[in-house]
This record gives structure tokens, sequence and C-alpha cells, in this order.
């Protein structure tokens, strides 16, 4: 923490109506990779919720009337600081998420794209004129903010996660409430201190760090003020969430789970398809909703794919965040280390084989090997469930029908990846997948530019692209008589 040198940007409470709020109640944020103690913030409270939502409705009507201009000039600002800051905000996320600092700062400058992007969107919050059925009449469509947006953000993207939805509320002229990760509250904080300073005004944009999600997960799903709730984490809390926002019929976004096959066809370029792997198994050891999870590689070339992707992985290094060269850093807690370890163990146990890696790593208790399993199967726990760490799981399959039907054979439908240099096999399997997202001869998907977002369970809505805009806004159609 003492190489942070914007020491403004670490922060120890919650940031409500533009101040900070600085209980003595605390509790520890945690180095992932050392189990050191980063920082202790103070513990906000479902009180404190309630205060954020009446501040972020108390500051909507001023914000929702500027111009649309003005609100893209201040978050166009918002994103300036955050890149001129992108070094400390980088090595603040590695210290309290573990993924390496050249990670880290993608996810910075990534987190900061969809900022600009939604600054320049904001300009373009187009309606419609339709023609009306008699003559005497005009159809006119606007679209209007929705009012208060709450959030609940996870721990395995900090920064961006929190970026891309308030990104999109705020653009729109909506107010923002956001509670992230217990585990990483320091990264929102930084958020919120940069937000201040690019002239974000009070109540805008509140962070409610705390360890009490269920109390302040019931405030920001139920309360009246709140219009829109929009989360990213898993199906099984989403769906939870989903039934407190039901009472109130709140607009909701869910950014839930993955389970990304990779299919690799015989006709593919294997040496890409093991690049683009790297990057969709890898990412934030992965950590991630649309890291490749299920990875179906065609009978003939699935013995000469295994042998390059060992090697590949082989040269992985696995360190520190912050250490020269760490490509894989730690999980994030202990929990992870071991539901990793089971779902590995359970696939041996039935039959798969191991290759590769296969446990804890020698840099510290919650950094795992990069770890390749073959003879995978469907009904495989590995199969079913995210992984959530650095194990990759191998499948054959001998037909392009077979592999969609596999790739399909799970309830969600985040991402997909499939290599093939077959224009028809192309589009064949890009129209059969059932998932919001398909990377073609592509392990990197996202982008500010592109809507993110799954079919299934793995939720609904679209972040970032001007789809991004749609969750925020309200259609109103104004019928004009008598003319
Ligand atoms: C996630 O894991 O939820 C987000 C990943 C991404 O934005 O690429």
């Amino acid at each position: 923490m003492q190489h942070i040198s914007c020491k403004a940007l670490i922060q120890h409470g919650s940031f409500i109506n533009g101040s900070w709020q600085l209980h003595d109640n605390r509790f520890d944020v945690i180095n992932p990779a050392n189990q050191e103690v980063l920082a202790q913030v103070a513990t906000a409270t479902a009180a404190d919720a309630e205060q954020a939502v009446l501040s972020a409705e108390l500051a909507f009507a001023a914000w929702a009337a500027q111009p649309a201009a003005k609100r893209a000039e201040i978050l166009q600002r918002w994103y300036q600081l955050i890149m001129q800051h992108q070094d400390d905000l980088a090595r603040l996320l590695t210290l309290e998420q573990g993924k390496p600092l050249a990670e880290a700062k993608g996810e910075i400058a990534y987190g900061a794209s969809y900022i600009q992007w939604f600054a320049e969107e904001a300009k373009r919050l187009y309606g419609d004129t339709i023609p009306a059925p008699s003559a005497d009449k005009r159809i006119i469509v606007q679209r209007q903010p929705v009012g208060v947006v709450a959030a609940i953000t996870p721990w395995n993207f900090p920064n961006a996660m929190i970026a891309r939805k308030a990104a999109a509320a705020l653009a729109a002229g909506c107010t923002f409430v956001v509670k992230p990760a217990q585990q990483t509250p320091l990264s929102a904080l930084a958020l919120a201190e940069l937000a201040d300073q690019a002239g974000i005004p009070a109540g805008v944009f509140n962070v409610v760090a705390g360890t009490d999600a269920k109390g302040i997960g019931e405030v920001l799903t139920r309360h009246e003020k709140v219009a829109k709730f929009s989360f990213t984490g898993s199906t099984a809390v989403g769906k939870q969430l989903l039934k407190q926002c039901a009472d109130g019929v709140k607009r909701v976004s869910m950014e839930l789970g993955g389970n990304a096959p990779f299919i690799v066809f015989d006709d593919a370029d294997i040496d890409a398809a093991v690049q683009g792997l790297m990057l969709a198994k890898f990412r934030n050891a992965g950590q991630t909703c649309v890291c490749a999870n299920r990875i179906l590689v065609q009978r003939s070339v699935y013995q000469s794919f295994a042998d390059k992707l060992a090697i590949t992985m082989t040269q992985l290094t696995v360190a520190d965040g912050l250490a020269d060269g760490s490509q894989i850093g730690p999980l994030i807690d202990d929990k992870a280390v071991a539901k990793v370890t089971q779902l590995q163990q359970s696939a041996l146990d039935q039959g798969a084989t191991l290759l590769l890696g296969g446990g804890c790593h020698s840099a510290g208790k919650q950094f795992f090997q990069p770890t390749l399993i073959s003879d995978v199967n469907a009904d495989m726990a590995i199969s079913k469930e995210e992984i959530f760490g650095p194990v990759a799981a191998l499948m054959a399959f001998d037909t392009e029908q077979e592999a969609i039907e596999l790739a399909n054979n799970t309830e969600y439908g985040l991402a997909a990846y499939f290599y093939s240099r077959d224009i028809g096999r192309v589009f064949r399997v890009a129209q059969a997948l059932q998932f919001g997202m398909v990377g073609i001869n592509e392990g990197a998907i996202s982008n500010a530019a592109a809507p993110f977002g799954g079919v299934k369970q793995s939720g609904y809505g679209r972040e970032g692209s001007h789809y991004g805009l749609d969750d925020y806004t309200d259609i109103k159609y104004l019928c004009l008589g008598g003319l």
C-alpha cells in the first residue's frame, strides 16, 4: 500500500451523498497472495444503504435535468482521472484481488473504456417519431432515465463491473448506489474518490461497503425509491435477488454464471486455438464468468491440441500479482481453492486423466497450479459447474452436431467460443449455439463497444454498446392530439 502514490485513493469508509462515512466498526481487507491485512474499512449497515438510496433519490432530479452534453463532460473527466491514476488503481486492485499487475492495469483501462463509451453515448439517447393512425395526431417516443439504480458487484473485477454499470446509469441520467464485494471494497472506494474529483455531484454516485450482504441487499432490492437493480454474480444469488426485486416490480439486469464451451474443430488453426484458449481460460486465474469451462476438441486433433496446450501451459508463471512476470495470481480465498480441488478430484475419481499440475502451487496456499485434465465427460461435475480456477478440462467429440449438443447441454448461456476455418461451419455453429456471446476464432471477446450478457440462466440485460443504455431508460410515448 505504501507504493500507492496518490494517498487519496486509499479510503476507509463508504461514500454516501458526497462524504466519507467512518464508523468505528470495521472489517479487514485481506491480500489473497499472503493473507495479510491490507486495510480496515468501516462496516456500512443496512441503515447506511438506506441513506445512500435516499441521497441518490434526492440527487436524481437535478442530475437527470442536466443537458446530456454536461453529463458527458463530467463522465469524460472521470475517465481521464481514472486513466491518470491507472498505475495506482491497478496496484490497489492487485493487492486486494490478486490478479497480476499487468492484468489489473488492463482491467482499469477496460473499466474506464465503458465510462468513455457511455460519455459519448449519453449524447445519443435518441427518441423516435412514429406515423400516427389519424391526421390530427402525432406520436412521439422519448427515453427517460429510470431513476435510482442499485447494484451489487463481484470481487473478480472490482473496478470494471462497477464502472460499466455506473457509466451507463449516469449517462442515462440515473443516480447510482453500489455495494461492492466485501473482499474488494478498496477499488470501489478509489473510484468514488475520483468520481468526486471529476465533479460528479453529491448523491449521484454512492458506494456502500459492508459485510451485511443480506441486510444491505434487502435495502437495494426492496427500497421503494430504487427503480432498477443490476447484479453481477452467481446464478444462485441472482435468483434470490430477483425474487426480492419481484415484490416491487423493479427493473432488473442480471449478469450471472457461465459454463462456456470452447470448441476446437478439426479444420481449426490449432496454434491459434491454443493461444485463444490461454486467454479464455487463464485470465484472472480462471476466475471470470466468461472463462472457457468445457474444452471440446474433435477427436482427430485431440492429441495434437492437448500436447501443444500442455507445452504452452508449462510456460505460465504463477506468482504474487505484484511480482515481475506473474501471469497467474492466487485464488480469492480458501473456499475457492477447496472448490477447484474438489471438482478436479471428483473428475479424476470418475476416470479423467491428470496431464499437468493438479494441486496447490509453492507460491502460497491460495495459488493453484495451471492444471490440464483429459478424458472428461459431460456427466462429471467439472463439466456442469463453473470451475473458477486455472484448470483446463478436455473432452473429445466426433461430429459437429455432437459438439453443438454438448455445448448447449447446460442451463447457462453466457459465452461460447469455437475455432474453425470452414465458413459454412462458422455460420452453422454460431447460429446453433445458445449463448449471448460467441467468440469465433477469438478468445478475448469483452470490450465496451459490444453487448455483454447472457441467455438462459446466465441472466438478461446487456452491458456496453449502444444497447447498454436500454436497461437504464424507460420508453415514454407522447400522444399529441387535436392538431
Ligand atoms: C465477469 O466475469 O463477470 C466479467 C468478465 C468480463 O467482463 O470480461
